[in-house]
C-alpha cells in the first residue's frame, strides 16, 4: 500500500474525550485534516459545538457530545449517539484529563480521587465501551493520552502533582495490558506522552516556573499548535497497523535527559 494510503483517515470516525480545547482541539484538528469524521465530548457541551463548527471547515462531519468520562451513562450514551450518526467507531483517543495542585503530604483524599477518577477510570471505562464495539468489528484503534509524567518522578519545586503522575503512570501500564490482550482482535492499543504544551491545564506553572521547565527540554521550547498531529495520526491510522503497546513521547527531548 502506498504511505500515503497508509496515513489516509477519509471515513475514519474518531471519536476524541476532552476534544473541545487544548491538546484534545489540536489532535482532533490533525485527524480531521487527514479525513477522519470526529466525535467531540466533554463535560460542557458549548465548548465541544464551537470547536465543532471551527473543525466543520475542513470538510468533515463533526459530532459535538456532553459526556462525563467518569460517569458510565455519559459513556454509553456517547457510544450510541456516535452510532446513530455514523454507524462505525474507528478511533478512540482518551484525551480528558484534569490536575490537582498539592504537596504529597496535604493532599486530600477528594483531590486525589478526581484524578484518578478521570484520568485512570476514565480512561478505562471508554477504552471498555468502545472496545466493545470495536472487539465486534475485530479492528480498532485506541490511543491514551498520558504524560511525560507518567514516565518519572518531578521535583517538588518543578511540579506538585502527584496524583496527577501516579495516574499517567498506571495509564501507560493500561496501555500495555490492554494492548496485549487485545492484540488478538486487531486491537491496536497506544500511548501518546506529551511533554509541556502551554493548554488551560498547564497554564499556571507555564507562566510561574517557565525558565525551570525550558531547563529540562533540550529543545528549549514548549509544545506549538501542530506538535502532537502527526503522533496521533500515525496511531490512528493504517500505518501503525504493527504498532501496539507503545508509549510515543513528543517532549522536545525532556524524557532524554
Ligand atoms: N498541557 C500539557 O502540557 C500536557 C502534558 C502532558 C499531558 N497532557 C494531557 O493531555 C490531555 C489534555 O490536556 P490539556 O492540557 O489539553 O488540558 P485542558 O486544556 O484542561 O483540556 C482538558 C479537556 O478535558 C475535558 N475534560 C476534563 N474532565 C473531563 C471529564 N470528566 N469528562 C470529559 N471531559 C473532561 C475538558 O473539557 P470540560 O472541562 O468541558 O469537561 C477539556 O476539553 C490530558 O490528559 C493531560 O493530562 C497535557
Amino acid at each position: 500500500m502506498h504511505v500515503r494510503e497508509l496515513f489516509d483517515l477519509t471515513r475514519r470516525v474518531a471519536i476524541i474525550t476532552g476534544g473541545s480545547l487544548g491538546l484534545g482541539r489540536q489532535m482532533a484538528e490533525g485527524l480531521a485534516e487527514m479525513g477522519a469524521d470526529l466525535v467531540l465530548c466533554a463535560r460542557k457541551k458549548e465548548r465541544c459545538e464551537q470547536a465543532a463548527d471551527e473543525l466543520r471547515k475542513l470538510g468533515v462531519r463533526v459530532l459535538p457530545v456532553a459526556c462525563d468520562v467518569t460517569k458510565p451513562n455519559d459513556i454509553q450514551s456517547l457510544v450510541e449517539e456516535t452510532l446513530n450518526e455514523f454507524g462505525r467507531i474507528d478511533v478512540l483517543v482518551n484525551n480528558a484529563g484534569i490536575s490537582w495542585g498539592a504537596p504529597v503530604e496535604e493532599m486530600r483524599l477528594l483531590d486525589w480521587s478526581r484524578v484518578i477518577e478521570t484520568n485512570l477510570t476514565g480512561t478505562f471505562l471508554c477504552a471498555q465501551a468502545v472496545g466493545k464495539v470495536m472487539l465486534g468489528k475485530h479492528r480498532g484503534k485506541i490511543i491514551n493520552i498520558a504524560s511525560v509524567a507518567g514516565l518519572s518522578g518531578t521535583p517538588a519545586e518543578v511540579l506538585q502533582a502527584t496524583a496527577y503522575h501516579a495516574s499517567k503512570g498506571a495509564v501507560i501500564s493500561f496501555t500495555k495490558d490492554l494492548a496485549c490482550k487485545w492484540a488478538p482482535h486487531n486491537i491496536q492499543v497506544n500511548a501518546v506522552a506529551p511533554g509541556w504544551f502551554p493548554t488551560h491545564m498547564s497554564d499556571w506553572s507555564i507562566k510561574n516556573k517557565q525558565e525551570l521547565l525550558l531547563q529540562n527540554i533540550p529543545q528549549n521550547r514548549f509544545g506549538g499548535k501542530d506538535d502532537l498531529k502527526g503522533a496521533v495520526v500515525f496511531l490512528a491510522s493504517d500505518a501503525s497497523a504493527f504498532v501496539t503497546g507503545h508509549v510515543l513521547v513528543v517532549d522536545g527531548g525532556q524524557s532524554a535527559l
